[in-house]
Parts: structure tokens; sequence; C-alpha cells
């Protein structure tokens, strides 16, 4: 048999299914995956059936390799499928945002008071000229106006492009020069850690150049001091006037719905696009069927930001499409106290949590006394996206979060993909810690070797998307030629995902993380999540970061960097290594064991919560650190090295 493209090293064994409870009350039962794949075409035609169409397709699925055209000649309009509809069907007193902000400030909204925000919103950008066709980037901290402006846009057919708050003045430019935007909405600035931030200053900044910009949009948020020009405008003046009735225009199934950009191993991001039609249909079906949404009684929380696609699919179109009820939050984890996000699912009763690997392992990190301070009890579903959730802090999710009784939906996807991919339904399947399970019903996912076959139960390679999907991005904004290459070159028809993935003898899908981060050592292809988890299983480890250093011996050599958990008497020093170094051994092998280990504060993330193990790589093989702009904290980096001058080595 021929090598493996990724070793496949861990194996789990524990089990848990969905109590018989939970499986009888359940949005999607297991007749779904036959259902699918009897009819793939005419199972996703029946999910888009639940949209509100004002005019019906003709062909579900128009596939002329890499470009996919759902639903054609089908018209509709993205912010009346999210909020008219639920007033139209007598919804409109129903909650859809508890906005909770960092300072406390608190805003109950319900659907007929967002669609009355939308419509007012879609008539002040109508007043500025914004058409069917412009762009818009919107760069905004985590207030209900993101949705709204969001909302807006789509009503009026003008793609949006949110920009994270985040991301600096330079970052802002290159993405409202690529998508040529012609209005920019933002605010004065928003709430972070305890203090206010600005946002308008990066937004002038990045405007001081060439670009096609007419307007800046204002919201105030803060009330701190602001620069003035002759193309601001504040949002309230020009909103708060606006007539509260607003009849919504369709647009084509293929009307681009947004753009978002993501930053790949090159400098330049790229502009992923998606449509409305196929979008909206998958976002919706995922929603209901993954998070097993129960409108009239559950409490959703997703707790990623507007600025990424989660915060796109999971906040704004999937749940509000869906009808959900939901909570906002605009602040950080451990803003006023560590215990701030439990206390809000505390106040709010929230009963499904969607988050990301981590904060679940921050939240360990700190230790459990925070969340054993609140009542947790309302919960009945726990969910997390981003990176591979390493076994045991989906096992402290489950306990310490979920008190045992949620089932967890580890969900596989893309900014790419629209929406969630993979992961187990949460009625159905018996879910193992640290698995995304099974591609859903409709969604066809493999796992190959490098010419394409797959490569059986047991083994690991490289994770690819065989057929096409509804959500399925359409293009790379302006670079057919790039999105062609970046996606579709390696297989020839076949998308690949850019991630390495194995199947364990039961057939489920693990996933090993970007195949860029996978090591060589002496010819064993490792993959650094598989590592990094046998590390987070010993007691003292809450977080670890690995990477392959060059080495004169093995080709490349396995260096881990590890955050200890809150609460332990730890181990001193030498002795913690060595048994750190031992347990990867007992849990994986010896072609697994570390040449180094560093204990660590920080690790350097992405905004979104990303390990760059890039920059760990530089440290590891002592470069210099390269471009760490897209940090969440560009101080972590002196840190780690400050910490490495004094690291021992064996
Ligand atoms: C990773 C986020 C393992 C993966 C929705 C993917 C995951 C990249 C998981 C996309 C998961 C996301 N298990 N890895 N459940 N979810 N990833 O575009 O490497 O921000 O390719 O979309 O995150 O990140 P993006």
């Amino acid at each position: 048999m021929s090598q493996d493209q990724v070793e496949n090293l861990l194996s789990e064994d524990r089990t848990f299914s969905p109590t018989a409870e939970f499986a009888a009350q359940a949005n999607i039962k297991e007749a779904e995956y036959a259902l699918a794949d009897a009819d793939r075409i005419g199972f996703w035609e029946s999910k888009a059936e639940y949209l509100k169409w004002d005019k019906r397709w003709h062909t579900v699925l128009d596939w002329q390799v890499p470009f996919s055209k759902w639903f054609v000649d089908g018209k509709l309009n993205a912010s009346v499928n999210c909020l008219d509809r639920h007033i139209d069907e007598g919804r409109g007193d129903r909650v859809a945002f508890y906005f909770e902000g960092e300072p406390g400030d608190t805003r109950t909204i319900t659907y007929a008071e967002l669609l009355k925000d939308v419509k007012k919103a879609a008539n002040a950008l109508t007043e500025i000229g914004i058409k069917a066709g412009d762009r818009v980037a919107i760069y905004m901290p985590m207030i209900p106006e993101a949705a709204v402006a969001m909302l807006a846009c789509a009503r009026v057919g003008a793609a949006h492009s949110v920009v994270f708050g985040g991301f600096s003045a330079e970052a802002l430019i290159s993405r409202i020069n690529d998508a040529d935007a012609r209005l920019v909405i933002t605010a004065d600035g928003g709430y972070r850690k305890g203090a206010a931030f600005a946002l308008k200053p990066a937004v002038d900044e990045a405007l001081s150049g060439e670009h096609n910009v007419k307007n800046v949009l204002v919201v105030k948020r803060t009330g701190q001091e602001v620069a003035w020009s002759d193309r601001d405008i504040w949002w309230h003046e020009i909103v708060d006037r606006q007539p509260e009735e607003h009849i919504a225009e369709s647009f084509d199934s293929e009307h681009p719905l947004f753009i978002l950009y993501t930053s790949g191993t090159t400098a330049k991001p790229k502009g992923i696009f998606h449509t409305t039609g196929g979008y909206l249909t998958q976002a919706s079906y995922t929603h209901r069927a993954v998070f097993d949404l129960k409108p009239e009684s559950d409490i959703y929380w997703c707790t990623a930001d507007v600025g990424w696609i989660t915060g796109h699919s999971y906040v704004v179109y999937g749940p509000l499409i869906n009808g959900a009820t939901q909570v906002m939050y605009e602040g950080t984890p451990d803003t006023p106290h560590k215990g701030r996000m439990f206390e809000i699912i505390e106040k709010y009763k929230v009963t499904i949590l969607y988050t990301a690997p981590t904060l679940i392992r921050t939240w360990m990190k700190w230790g459990d006394e925070f969340p054993n301070k609140f009542n947790l009890k309302s919960l009945r579903l726990l969910g997390s996206v981003g990176e591979p959730i390493n076994p045991e802090a989906w096992m402290w999710y489950r306990e310490v979060i979920g008190g045992n009784r949620c089932p967890i939906v580890d969900t596989w996807w893309q900014t790419e993909t629209g929406a969630i991919m993979i992961s187990p339904l949460p009625g159905v399947t018996a879910t193992k810690p640290g698995s995304a399970m099974r591609p859903l019903p409709g969604i066809s996912a493999k796992v190959v070797d490098d010419s394409a076959h797959e490569v059986g139960k047991g083994h690991g390679g490289y994770l690819i998307l065989d057929k096409p999907w509804p959500s399925m991005l359409r293009g790379v904004w302006g670079e057919p030629e790039r999105y062609k290459e970046t996606y579709w070159s390696k297989y020839e028809g076949i998308y690949f995902a850019g991630d390495g993935a194995k199947l364990d003898s039961d057939g489920a899908y693990w996933l090993l993380g970007r195949v860029d981060d996978v090591m060589n050592v002496s010819g064993h292809r490792i993959s650094t999540t598989e590592v990094e988890s046998a590390l987070v299983s010993h007691e003292e480890v809450a977080e670890a970061a690995v990477v392959g250093a060059n080495d004169a011996t093995t080709g490349q050599a396995i260096v881990a960097f590890v955050i200890l958990r809150g609460g332990i008497d730890h181990t001193k020093g030498e002795a913690l290594i060595s048994a750190l170094k031992a347990h990867v051994v007992k849990e994986i092998g010896a072609i697994a064991r570390p040449r180094q280990i560093l204990v660590v504060n920080e690790l350097p993330k992405t905004r979104s919560g990303k390990i760059m193990r890039r920059l760990l790589r530089d440290v590891a093989e002592n470069r210099a650190v390269g471009d760490s702009t897209t940090l969440a904290d560009p101080n972590v980096m002196n840190l780690i090295k400050d910490g490495l001058a004094t690291a021992t080595e064996d």
C-alpha cells in the first residue's frame, strides 16, 4: 500500500450517542442521508422551497466546472427572506436580537423593529446613490447596526464587503479598492477590553489615498471625538429621517450578495464572493439541521463577529431566515471578568451556543471556577467551528459547559464553502470527541491521496469536495484565474479545500489542519493537530501549537509551544517538559516525540483565533519573524522570543 499522505496516529474510542429524548425531538432524522443520496439535486431543491421566491427557478443547477449557478432564473430578496416574511406571517413581535454591549448597555430588538431599521437604512442608501450591483464596505464593531447595514445592502442589491473592525487602515483600503467600493459604513468606535477603541480614524487614514468611495456613513456608538470631512454622514442623521416604507426589489438567484476577504498564504487577500439563492438555501438549512433550531423556544448565541463568514452565515442570514432569537455580544470574554460569557448565558437562558476552539481552550486555561459560578442549565446544544477541536478540549466543553447533557456539533466548513459541510447531526450521530464525523446530507466530501484516490478507512490524506453545493463560492472577486488555480488545479474538476483529514476505522472524518502545516519527520507526514491534541490531553496543558523545524537528522523535527492550565499546581521546569514528551510518546508513538517543548503564556493567533504556525516556525528555526500584521496581539511574538532566550533544550 502507498504511504499515507498524512499519518493516522491518534485513536479515539469514546463515543456519545444522542439521548432518546433529544433524538425524538430532533429536526432531522437518520432518513435524511438516504433521501439526499437518492436525489442530491432534488434534495437541495426541496431545501430551497423553504425560502420565499418572487419567481421560481427553472433549473436547479447549471454546473460548468468550476462555475456553478443554482436555482437558475429564480428571483428573491435576501432581506425579505430574513425579515419581511416573519412580519407577514405574524412573527413581528418575536425578539431577533438581545444585544449586550460590553459596558453593560442592552437593547432588545424585535423582528418588526429590525425590519423598520433595515427599511430606513435601505432608503438612506438609495438617497446617497447606492444602487444594485454596487459594493459597500462595512467596518463596524459587533453592534446591531452591523447586521442592519448588511441587510440594507442586500435589500437594495448592493454587495457588502465586511472588513473585521480589528483590521488596520491598510487592510481596509486594500479591500475597499479590490472591490471598488462606493461607500463605507463604519462607527466612531466600539468597546473592547473595558475601553472605547476608535474605528473612524482608520477609515480616514484608509481613504487618504486613491479610491472611489463617495461617502462614509458613521454610526455613533461611543460618542468619542471624530474628525469630519465633506463625504462623512452621521448614520442617525440620514437614517432616522427616512420613511419607514421600502418595497424591496427581487434579484436574480445568482446576484452577488457579498464579498468576504480571506488571507491566503500570499500577501494579497482573496475576495471570496457569494451569491443569493444557493447561499441562503444552504445557510438556512444547515442552521436548522445542525443546531436543531426550535425558533419559538431556543435562545441561540453564535459568538462570531460579523467580520467572519461565521458571522455572515450563522448570525445574520441563516438564523434570521429561520426566525431565531439570538444573543449578540459586543465585547471580549474577560471584560469585566472571566465569567462574562457564562453570565450572559445565565441571563438570557441561552439554549444553543456556537463558538470556537480557541475560546474553549482559553476558558480551560482560566479554570473551571468561572463557568461553575453561573447557571448554564439552559444550554441544550453546543457547537464548535474554526479549527480542529482537540479531544480533551471537546471533553471539557461537554462536561464543564454542557453539563454532560448537550450534544456537541463540531462543524467543518470555510469562507469558501459558505455554510457547514461536515458535522454531526445532533439527533442522529454518535459523536466522537474531536471528530466532525460525517458530510451533511447533500454534501460529498472525500479524503484522497495525491492521485485523487480515496484513502479508505484508517488512513489520512487530503480533504476534497467532488460535487458542487449550493452555498459554494462563485469565484475570487475579479480573479477567475486565481479561483481556478487556488481551488481547482490540484485535482481535475474537484475542489481542494487545503486541509488534511483522515478517516478512522469507522469512517468518521477527522480534520488535521491546513496541509501547509503538515510536518515531515523522518519521512513520516505528521499532522500538527494530532501532536497538539496529544499535548492537550495531558492534564497540565490547556493549549498547544506544534510546528516542524528544520533538523539535520530527521528533515523536520517537532517543536511544541504549550500554555498550561489555570488552577493547577504545576510540576516545575525540566520535569514537566520530560513528562510532556513522554506523554506524547505514549499517546502517539516515538516518531512524534517533540525535540523541544517551550512553555509560553500566549500563542500568536489571527483575529479569528487561528494559530499562526508560520511565525512559530520562524522562532523554532531561529529566523527573524516574518509578517505579523494580521496578529490579534502584535506583542505576542516578542513575549515568546523573550521567553525562548531563557528556555532549555535537550
Ligand atoms: C479550519 C471558518 C477543523 C479549516 C468557518 C478550514 C476547521 C478553515 C473547522 C476555514 C473544524 C474550520 N475542524 N478545522 N470544525 N472549521 N476549520 O474560512 O482549516 O475562517 O479550511 O472559515 O478553518 O476557515 P474560515
